[in-house]
């Protein structure tokens, strides 16, 4: 039963034990809390009581849930799990759009992000574009269960689509999948696997990937994360940085778009260049991802 809502929820299992302990304590605190302010009204029992008592259990539940998930970390999950469930409850829902009189409705560009690991940038990305008036990031594709970016995309309310390798490779059934979501462009972030002919093909100049180095110097296949920063820095390299560039057949390729710098330092780790190099990915990926679907780049 743990396991399947642990998938239901798309958590790792450490985050599946803290949301787990959040409904514990902020169930018991509810009611605890529920019968100390029952008290006050000098009620101990009769129809009067229980009515109350069950009034007062709905206010506090949310109330108490949402209080204990802060310390606990979990306060996106909650955020969205009760969003949710007042959607189900009162039939709304908070993220319809508002029609306005005299006002008509631009077609959004959907975005697909590709990504399995951590997903800062995918977090960075759904930030940058929360309310944009034309872009929305409408997939997440992983092809890592329990990665990082799933629980973002749980926090963020993104839909997932968990991808094999096997039909990655082989056939277009992904590509149709995609289609279901009206997909106009991918963006690769964080994502190792190479892209095939069908994706290729069914996205021709909509496919962009980040890389943590100045291509063309560090890249290639089996060049990711922490293997990049530890060349750069043997290679004794003074500048390393990032580089955002179309997707072609070969791996770290494509057409460049942009790179920006940082320098290599004597004391530089790869952890602490890998930071570095983060920074410059939060810094400009969304940016840059914005002008190149709006033509600008
Ligand atoms: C990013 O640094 C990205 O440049 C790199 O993976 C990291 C993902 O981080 N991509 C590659 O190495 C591709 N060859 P994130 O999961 O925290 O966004």
């Amino acid at each position: 039963m743990f396991k399947r809502l642990k998938e239901k929820w798309k958590l790792s299992w450490t985050s599946f034990v803290l949301v787990f302990s959040t409904f514990a304590i902020g169930g018991s605190s509810c009611g605890y809390l529920g019968r100390k302010l029952l008290t006050l009204t000098g009620l101990e029992s009769g129809v009067f009581y229980y009515v109350l008592y069950i009034v007062l259990m709905c206010l506090l539940w949310p109330l108490c849930v949402i209080i204990v998930s802060i310390p606990m970390g979990q306060f996106g999950f909650f955020r969205n799990y009760l969003r949710k469930m007042s959607q189900t409850i009162f039939g709304v829902s908070s993220k319809a759009p508002k029609p306005q009189n005299g006002s008509f409705s631009v077609k959004k560009r959907n975005l697909a992000l590709f990504a399995s690991g951590a997903g800062s940038n995918a977090q960075k990305i759904i930030e940058h574009f929360e309310g944009h008036p034309s872009i929305r990031v409408s997939l997440i594709v992983c092809n890592k269960p329990g990665a990082g970016v799933l629980q973002i995309a749980a926090n963020n309310d993104v839909p997932v689509l968990m991808i094999e390798k096997k039909d990655f490779e082989h056939g277009n059934m992904y590509v149709k999948e995609l289609s279901k979501y009206e997909i106009d462009f991918i963006v690769l972030a964080g994502f190792l696997w190479k892209m095939p002919e069908a994706f290729l093909n069914a996205f021709p100049r909509h496919m962009i990937n980040i890389h943590p180095s100045l291509l063309p110097k560090f890249g290639g296949k089996g060049m990711y994360g922490s293997r990049v920063h530890e060349a750069v820095i043997a290679a004794g390299e003074k500048e390393s940085g990032i580089t955002i560039h179309y997707v072609n057949a070969h791996y770290d390729e494509g057409e460049h778009l942009f790179q920006a710098t940082c320098t290599v330092d004597a004391t530089d780790t790869p952890d602490t260049l890998a930071s570095k190099v983060h920074a410059l990915e939060h810094l400009h990926f969304a940016r840059v991802i914005e002008d190149v679907i709006e033509g600008k780049l």
